[in-house]
């Protein structure tokens, strides 16, 4: 299991034990935490999913694909270049401790 720390927009965080493989948008709302709807199941749809990826791990993994890059421009929250879907963040193991800063709002 790899730890992921997601942290809520009001700077609350909650760590969750996620199966590598998993997606991170999986291992949020398979935990219950809020704030990472997912509401298309992560078939990179939606943009509910919408996170900020902690440094140094945005650095670490490869850059959205073009489905992904073009539905961040239509997510709720800005976009900033740590900006992903967590629906197409394969969890691995080399991600633990990694911190995902959720935004404000997904719709
Ligand atoms: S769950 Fe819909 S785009 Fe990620």
């Amino acid at each position: 299991m790899v730890k992921i720390i997601y942290r809520q927009a009001d700077g609350s965080e909650q760590t969750m034990e996620v199966a590598a493989g998993n997606s991170v948008m999986q291992g949020a709302v398979s935990n219950g935490v809020n704030g990472i709807l997912g509401d298309c199941g992560g078939a990179c749809q939606c943009a509910t999913c919408h996170v900020y990826i902690g440094a140094p791990w945005q650095t670490l993994m490869p850059p959205p694909g073009e489905m992904e890059d073009a539905m961040l421009d239509s997510s709720a929250a800005p976009r900033l270049a740590s900006s992903r879907l967590a629906c197409e963040v394969c969890v691995t193991a080399h991600m633990d401790g990694m911190l995902v800063l959720l935004p404000e709002r997904q719709f």
